[in-house]
């Protein structure tokens, strides 16, 4: 079969992964359907109305929506029989045991094979343990026409948040799983112009199995993950002997085989995949009964860095927090993102809560999406009113808007100069002459 080069794909999923790659592809010249379950949340999407927080993706929904090449159903029939490649791009959140809950993904596959009506590759997107992709060619197999022939595939995504478009559109590598050359080559096509806008072309993209393929993404994010646990650990330590962690994790960074970047250390990582994927990787090495006790680790390494924020506040107000009220400054789990998954917000405000203090709160863009998560929290609307009168500010995420923050004024709002900054986005030697009594991570 050929493929031309402009294709008809479906993505199954609109979230982060689902939507901006359906935006990109649309972008680049396919027609892409997007599906979705819920009826209100695709009429908005129709109108270019977004369930997510991405700097440039709405202007890349409104364009491709309007040229009619990116189209949005809550019913397979139309799509499915006109695509080339379905992707399944759903959620797989972990379960109580830490495993990836995959129910969804195994019902969309159900759906999939019920409106197959010719050769298509069906390529999953969702973070899926190694082996998910072989159950999903079973269920297609037992649920669609006998005379229909199909693929799959593992082309895993690196988007981050806040950057999504660009890492879609510039990735460090493309890896596309698969068990033959049919579909290898349609994937290879349909990424053609991702992988040939690099100069470097071939050597970014990756061709391999399909347990590769699945393999690869955990391994990826449980390796950044590690990175980052350890700038927490060696921060932590440096607390202790007095030497400058920052300074110590820039030098080796500066190492080229190390390289400087997921080596801040700072309240612990958070989002919607490293702290599942983790524990999803722990899962799987335990169901094949290996003991990946360094991931462990790096759960805990985590766990404690958010901790470490918790204890700093309570140092900074005598050991008792209770009556006390502290400013929040930012609850997303990172900058650019109104993302509330697994922040580290929500474990420090709350603990700060159960030890009795009263909490204000300031965020640019995710305060609709924390005050679904918070109770008894005072919602402000700029950084000096979170700060007004209280005896703490805790600096939980780094958007840029903080850098510049007039701090004389910030100063004078609170009614003690007491700083804990979860993300070291201050000079402490700046604060301390400033008047304020500042504690950073690792220094
Ligand atoms: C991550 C991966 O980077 C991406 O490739 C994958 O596809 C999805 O998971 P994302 O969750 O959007 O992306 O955010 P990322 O920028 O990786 O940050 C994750 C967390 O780590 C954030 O909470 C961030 O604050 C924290 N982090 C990151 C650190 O604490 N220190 C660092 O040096 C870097």
């Amino acid at each position: 079969m050929r493929f031309k080069i402009f294709m008809t794909i479906t993505f199954i999923g609109h979230g982060y992964v689902g939507l901006v790659t359906a935006a990109v592809f649309a972008d680049l010249g396919n027609t892409v359907w997007v599906i979705g379950h819920t009826s209100e949340k695709i009429e908005n999407l129709k109108k270019g109305i977004l369930p997510i927080y991405e700097p440039g993706l709405e202007e890349v929904v409104k364009r491709n929506v309007a040229a009619n090449r990116l189209l949005f159903t809550v019913v397979y029939d139309k799509a499915i029989p006109a695509s080339d490649v379905v992707f399944i791009a759903v959620g797989t959140p972990p379960k109580n045991t830490g495993e990836a809950d995959l129910s969804v993904v195994f019902e969309v596959a159900e759906k999939i094979a019920q409106h197959l009506s010719h050769y298509i590759v069906v390529a999953t997107k969702s973070t899926v343990p190694v082996g998910t992709n072989k159950k999903i060619k079973k269920i297609i197999e037992k649920a669609k026409h006998q005379n229909i022939t199909f693929d799959i595939a593992s082309c895993p995504e690196f988007l981050r948040e806040g950057q999504a478009i660009s890492d879609t559109l510039h990735p460090d590598r493309v890896v596309i799983g698969t068990e033959n050359q049919k579909a290898q080559k349609a994937l290879i096509e349909l990424h053609k112009p991702i992988i040939t806008e690099d100069e470097k072309t071939d050597s970014h993209l990756v061709l391999s199995t399909i347990e590769t393929a699945e393999m690869i993404k955990y391994a990826s994010n449980a390796f950044l993950a590690t990175k980052i646990s350890f700038a927490n650990a060696i921060a932590q330590l440096s607390e202790k002997t007095h030497a400058d962690g920052v300074k110590v994790l820039e030098a080796v960074g500066l190492d080229r085989r190390v390289g400087p970047a997921f080596l801040q250390p700072g309240a612990g990582y958070g989002g919607s995949c490293f702290p599942k994927d983790v524990k999803a990787l722990i899962a799987i090495a335990n169901e094949w009964k290996y003991d990946f006790a360094l991931l462990q680790d790096v759960e805990a390494i985590n766990r404690a860095a958010t901790d470490a924020v918790i204890a700093k506040a309570q140092k900074l107000l005598n050991n008792s927090v209770d009556k006390k009220t502290i400013g929040i400054l930012g609850l997303s789990f990172k900058p650019n993102t109104d993302d509330m998954r697994d922040a580290p917000s929500i474990t420090v405000i709350k603990a700060l809560q159960e030890k009795g203090a009263n909490i204000k709160v300031y965020d640019p863009i995710a305060m609709n999406n924390a005050k679904r998560i918070f109770k008894n929290v005072i919602f402000t609307k700029d950084p000096y009113e979170a700060v007004q009168d209280v005896e703490l500010l805790i600096i939980m995420t780094e958007w840029n808007e903080f850098r510049q923050l007039n701090l004389t004024k910030i100063k004078q709002c609170m009614k003690s100069p007491r700083i804990v900054d979860g993300r070291n986005i201050y000079e402490p030697k700046k604060m301390e002459a400033l008047g304020f009594t500042y504690l950073g991570v690792g220094r």
